[in-house]
């Protein structure tokens, strides 16, 4: 009802702006790094394995790609992410010695529940979960689970669970890697702080709120958009352009930048908005160039870029920044900026926003 929206038009906006409370809360008490986070005997599961299998759906599966960058960077554990509902169907080839990665919201998406199944009967029998739903049957049915503390989600788009899959997937990737020996002291020290240091970074995104809402009035008239991010913000982008087609129904679509010459350019014209995720990191140089490909078409670019990213505004290119840079952690950041542009494009077009045509929030049938 509308007492608990509070100040808040709707609760996919109540959502956004809970999630450094979300995220919070979800590593509240992590005061130091162990397998046991995810329950008793994950030390023992997490020697036996040698890679990940994660599967998931929707903004879920996004979590694991995202995750996947994460672990083989960190951990060094080569990690396979799939749709549940293609996983669960095709014949693959199994591996005794995996660890298996369910994602999921509401813990009863079918399937998602299904591909788990299929997993176990091929012989994977570890299993881990990270869930937001600590008596749904994903939970019953996996060995080993973190459970997100995002609180209720009403919104059909997901948002403050996504950020918190997200940061249960990052204590994943650093029991991970102690466990593999690749986690010092002062390393898993200083992920710690940043952890710790989240919710307030976050909530200096969220302040960014009046910028974003002066792009979302642009965005609300055009008919499609490009998202633009590489590496670990490829599947930020994903996550931003899926928001926008769920809420706004703008045609929205993604792609890695590397890829922008394989196909997608042809698309650009001075109608296209391209939103580019440019944090500071190794791949900013080459994201400059694909940036420059936009605009020699006429392309217009929305640059989330971050406090240390040199890249300024000029004809065509907008350029709102975040207020600190954050390494591994910044798609936690950039996917906040991204759901709040996805929210006032929808708002400014008057879609239905918590309840968007044709979807539903968990889908228990097939
Ligand atoms: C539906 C929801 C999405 C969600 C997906 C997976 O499509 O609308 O927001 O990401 O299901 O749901 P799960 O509960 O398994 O995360």
């Amino acid at each position: 009802g509308a007492a608990e929206l509070g100040p808040y038009r709707h609760f996919m906006q109540k959502e956004i702006f809970e999630q450094p409370r979300a995220i919070g809360d979800t590593l509240d008490g992590v005061t130091a790094i162990m397998p046991e986070l995810f329950g008793d005997g994950a030390y023992k599961v997490f020697k036996q394995i040698d890679r990940v299998l994660i599967l998931a759906c929707g903004t879920s599966y996004y979590a694991g790609l995202t995750a996947k960058y994460w672990i083989e960077s960190v951990a060094q554990v080569p990690v396979n992410v799939e749709i549940a509902s293609e996983y669960r169907y095709r014949t693959s080839v199994p591996n005794p010695n995996t660890l298996v990665v369910t994602i999921s919201q509401s813990g009863e998406t079918a399937d998602t529940l299904a591909a788990l199944k299929h997993a176990r009967s091929l012989g994977m029998h570890h299993t881990l979960t990270i869930c937001n739903v600590a008596t749904s049957a994903m939970v019953r049915e996996c060995q080993l689970a973190y459970i997100t503390r995002a609180g209720i989600e009403v919104g059909v788009a997901s948002t403050k669970a996504f950020t918190t899959q997200l940061a249960g997937l990052f204590l994943l990737t650093l029991a991970l890697a102690q466990v593999n020996g690749r986690l010092d002291d002062e390393q898993e020290a200083m992920y710690l702080k940043q952890m710790r240091h989240l919710p307030v970074a976050l909530g200096s995104v969220l302040a960014l709120e009046p910028q974003i809402i002066a792009w979302a009035e642009e965005f609300a008239r055009k008919e499609n958009a490009l998202f633009l991010g590489r590496g670990l913000h490829y599947p930020i982008a994903l996550e931003g352009a899926l928001k926008l087609k769920e809420i706004s129904y703008i045609h929205a679509e993604a792609y890695p930048a590397g890829e922008l010459k394989h196909g997608p350019l042809a698309l650009v014209t001075e109608e296209m908005p391209v939103v580019t995720i440019a944090p500071n990191d190794a791949l900013l140089e080459k994201l400059k160039s694909n940036m420059q490909e936009v605009r020699a078409r006429g392309g217009q670019l929305y640059v989330f870029a971050d406090v240390d990213s040199r890249i300024t505004s000029s004809d065509g290119v907008h350029v709102i920044r975040l207020p600190e840079h954050y390494g591994l952690l910044s798609p936690i950041l950039h996917v906040a900026a991204l759901q709040l542009l996805a929210y006032h494009t929808a708002l400014a077009r008057g879609t239905d926003v918590d309840k968007p045509r044709n979807l539903a929030k968990s889908v228990t049938v097939e």
